[in-house]
This record gives structure tokens, C-alpha cells and sequence, in this order.
């Protein structure tokens, strides 16, 4: 064996590629950490270390790297000095290219799949990543122990950990959307069942909407065999993630939101009536899937189309440059720009910015942009769950109509009460827009209060419970819980 158990004490173990830490190293040398939110946060601090929680991330940048060398770091975390070449191949090369490209469905030309030598060779450091992963998952936990791990970076793990440590109960969560196996089958034969069987070395793998868990039991069966599932002893889980209300509420009413949102107010301006400007809002990361340029480009047929919304809307889009290492995203990034640029020009005048983009991530902004929004534009190409989706009708002040994409998980809960729109279609999005700002006053609230009752259905805590209790209950037997 090549892990020692001499630190096998951790009876509840999380592994993910981004942890919930990170440090940055300034020019004196000295290292701040910063700590992250989310689901899988507020889940294992209510278990807490000192129950016997650890969890295993990556040391993604230098000062991460810097902390581990120097043995800084938070009690119940470990992060994994993986070297960083390997890393960049693992996460860039294979996680965020080939795997995030298949289950979102991007390719397209000129961008389709070329699965050649070099592709082999990030698989290689894919491997290596996922088993460093393995390695010191198994030498943390103790016998018996529960392991929750998450998402497509880690898929190899749970089969790998298995040959290592069979005595424990290891789960996998997926936190994408699953593709449908005729696009997954783009995937070399070989790799596709390494990353299918990958994660059927868990108890139990669970998905964000049944929808998911459908896609990735039919790639079983198309890449396996069509017993192949059914004669493991995988069972398959659904949890839809929801908003956490205790925390936005309070967390959207601190004195940094409302001086944001004094700020967004005079940015948005004045209708010509001097009433307040409508404003449709997005919040994203600048991620090809989230399909920012044709929200983009809907709001453009929107005012191209119907001359009484200018000066009367402003469409507030927050876009957070995410994954700069890959061309690909720089270029989408410029190109949101790009074309923001291209509306202000168009139509814009002395006292009106139709667009106000900004590119700059900050928290405070954002929840200021959802309180403000009398639309919220939610349009992703695919999304495992967004969020966004989620955290609006939450937050809003006075009620929000929902534009959502059908493509996103959050549809399955929240369809009924939005304007579902089909992402790709730019005109029925600019409809949408305009059908979305027309909502009676009336109407709008009483929506909102039922989007917001669905989007906090399973607060972040309890769905990491469900996981957990589940995983224990799951016992080793095929079929879905
Ligand atoms: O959607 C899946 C997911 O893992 C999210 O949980 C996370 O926001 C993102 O993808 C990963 O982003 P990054 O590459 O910045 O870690």
C-alpha cells in the first residue's frame, strides 16, 4: 500500500478540487486566507472538525502552495500540494475542457473535440490528480468512515479509494449537468468507461435533478452494457440544492449592500417620466455555458424591436472572469464585452447606459443587483442547478419575474413560475425580456413568493445531511434512493 493510516481518524471526509479556504501571498511574504461559501460549507461546519470532518482540496495557486509548505492551514482542511503542471493538465486539460465541454454540451465548430496524444497525456495527469486524491482520502479516514466526493474533476475517485479502503462508504456527488450519451459518447470508448465506472466505485452517486441522474444511468447503459448498472451496487440519488434564505436575507441587508445599491441607482438613472428605469439583471461567471453574449444579444433585439423600452430599462449584467488560463474563456470574455460595448454605442444617450456591465467580482454588488432587479435574466446553454436562479426571488424587494432557461437544473422547480425560454433562441428571449418587465405589479409578487418558497426547499445544510443520511442508509445494493 503506498498510503500510511497513522492520521486515520476522520470519520466524515469531503473531497473536491476547490476547497473552502484559499490564501493569497503578498509581496512582504505574508499569507491571508479567505473563506469561501456554498453549500458544502455550510454542510460540513455544522458537523465540524471537532466530530471528526476533514476536507481534502487542491492547493490551486501560490499562495495555497505557499501555506502547505509553510504547515498553515485551517483545522479540518487539508489541502494537497499536487505539483502544479500535473494540476494544470488535470483541471485545464481534462476537467474544464474535455469534461465540462461534454456534460454542457459546447462543442460546436470550430471548436469540436480533437481527443489526440496530447488529450492522453492531460488523461495521464488526470489520473495522477484523481489518485493523489484516493491516496490521502485513504490514509484520513477512519474505518468505516463516510466520504462525500465532488464532482467531475475527482470522477476516478470513488473506484480508485474502493481498491484502496474497501471498508468505507464513499458517495459522489455531480455538481454539472450529465450529458445524454450520444454526446458523451464523443469521448474516447476507453475514457468513457473509466469516468463512468470511476464513479460507480461509490455506494451511491447523486446528481443535482433527476434529469442528471437519467442522462448518466443511460450512458451506464450505453457504454457498458445494459446490465452493467444493475449488477453494481451503486444506488442513484437526486438533491436539488437550494438557496439559503437565513443567510441572503441577512447577508443582503448589511449597510455594504445598501451603499451599492445607492451606487447601481445612479448608474441605472431616471426614466424621461422621472420614474426609475426598469432594470432585467444577470449575475454569472464568464462561462461559456451561462450564454451571456445571447442574453447580450436578445436585449439588443429587445430595443431594436420595441423603441418604447429606450430609456425606460437598463439591463444590469455582473459577468466575473472565470478560467483565464484557457483561451477559449479569455476570448468569450472579450467578446462580452465586446458586445456591450457595441449596444451602449448603438443606443445609448447623454443620460442612459442600456447596458452596465461590470466585470469586477464582489458579493455586496451582486445581492445590491438582486434586490434592485424587477427581471432576472437566467439563460444558460446547460446548468447543473444555477443558483442565481435561486438567490433572486429570495432577495428581491419588490418581487422579480424570472426569465429561465429550460436547460438549467433550477427548471425542474422553479418552471412553473418563470418565462422558460429555450437558450439558444435569441428572438423568444427578447419576447421573454419584454413579456417579463409587462408582469402586473400584482402578479410579479405573487410569483416571487412561490419561486422563493421552491428555491429554498433544501437549504444548503440540510441537503448536505440528505447526502450524508442517505450514504448511510444506502448500504451496498443497486436502485435508485
Ligand atoms: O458547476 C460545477 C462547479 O464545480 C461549481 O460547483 C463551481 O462553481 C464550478 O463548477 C467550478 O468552478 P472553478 O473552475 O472556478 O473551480
Amino acid at each position: 500500500m503506498a498510503f500510511t493510516r497513522s492520521r486515520a481518524t476522520h470519520t466524515v471526509l469531503v473531497a473536491s478540487n476547490r476547497g473552502p479556504v484559499s490564501y493569497t501571498l503578498d509581496e512582504t511574504g505574508a499569507l491571508t486566507a479567505k473563506r469561501g461559501g456554498g453549500g458544502l460549507v455550510s454542510g460540513l461546519s455544522s458537523i465540524g472538525p471537532d466530530a471528526g470532518a476533514l476536507w481534502v482540496c487542491s492547493a490551486l495557486g501560490n499562495g495555497d502552495r505557499e501555506a502547505v509548505r509553510r504547515g498553515v492551514g485551517e483545522e479540518g482542511v487539508r489541502m494537497l500540494d499536487i505539483d502544479a503542471g500535473t494540476h494544470a493538465d488535470a483541471y485545464n486539460g481534462i476537467a474544464n475542457s474535455a469534461l465540462w465541454f461534454v456534460h454542457h454540451m459546447l462543442y460546436q465548430t470550430p471548436l469540436e473535440p480533437v481527443f489526440d496524444a496530447e488529450f492522453r497525456r492531460q488523461w495521464a495527469a488526470y489520473e495522477t490528480y484523481n489518485h493523489a486524491f484516493a491516496e490521502a482520502l485513504a490514509e484520513e479516514a477512519a474505518d468505516g468512515a463516510d466520504v462525500l466526493v465532488q464532482d467531475y474533476h475527482l470522477t476516478l475517485v470513488p473506484r480508485m479509494l474502493r481498491e484502496l479502503r474497501p471498508d468505507l462508504r464513499i458517495g459522489h456527488f455531480s455538481h454539472t449537468p450529465w450529458a445524454p450519451p450520444d454526446y458523451f459518447r464523443l469521448l474516447p470508448d476507453d475514457i468513457a468507461a473509466k469516468l463512468l465506472d470511476g464513479i460507480l466505485g461509490a455506494d451511491r452517486a447523486a446528481f443535482l435533478t433527476q434529469r442528471w441522474a437519467d442522462a448518466f444511468t443511460d450512458c451506464c447503459r450505453a457504454v457498458l452494457g445494459p446490465d452493467h448498472l444493475s449488477s453494481s451496487n451503486t444506488r442513484i440519488g437526486v438533491h436539488g440544492l437550494g438557496a439559503d434564505a437565513d443567510f441572503l436575507r441577512e447577508r443582503s441587508h448589511r449597510p455594504d449592500v445598501d451603499e451599492r445599491m445607492a451606487v447601481l441607482r445612479e448608474q441605472i438613472g431616471t426614466a424621461p417620466d422621472g420614474g426609475a428605469r426598469r432594470t432585467i439583471v444577470r449575475v454569472d461567471r464568464t462561462e461559456l455555458s451561462k450564454n451571456i453574449v445571447r442574453g447580450l444579444l436578445a436585449y439588443q433585439e429587445l430595443l431594436a424591436d420595441r423603441p418604447e423600452w429606450h430609456e425606460r430599462v437598463v439591463h444590469v449584467a455582473f459577468a466575473y472572469p472565470s478560467r483565464q488560463d484557457l483561451a477559449v474563456y479569455r476570448d468569450y470574455t472579450a467578446e462580452v464585452q465586446r458586445v456591450a460595448d457595441e449596444i451602449n454605442s448603438r443606443y445609448g444617450t447623454a443620460g442612459w447606459t442600456p447596458v452596465v456591465l461590470h466585470v469586477k467580482d464582489d458579493f455586496a454588488r451582486s445581492l445590491a443587483a438582486y434586490r434592485l432587479a424587477d427581471v432576472a435574466l437566467v439563460n444558460p446553454i446547460r446548468d447543473g442547478m444555477n443558483l442565481v436562479a435561486k438567490e433572486v426571488p429570495v432577495v428581491s424587494d419588490d418581487g422579480c419575474v424570472l426569465v429561465l432557461s429550460r436547460e438549467a437544473g433550477a427548471y425542474e422547480e422553479l418552471g412553473e413560475d418563470a418565462i422558460v425560454v429555450n437558450p439558444y433562441d435569441v428572438s423568444g428571449t427578447a419576447e421573454a425580456l419584454h413579456s417579463a418587465l409587462t408582469v402586473p405589479v400584482g402578479e410579479r409578487a405573487e410569483r416571487t413568493k412561490r419561486l422563493a418558497a421552491a428555491a429554498t426547499a433544501l437549504p444548503p445544510a440540510q441537503w448536505f445531511l440528505d447526502q450524508l443520511h442517505a450514504l448511510r442508509s444506502a448500504g451496498r445494493s443497486a436502485g435508485s434512493v
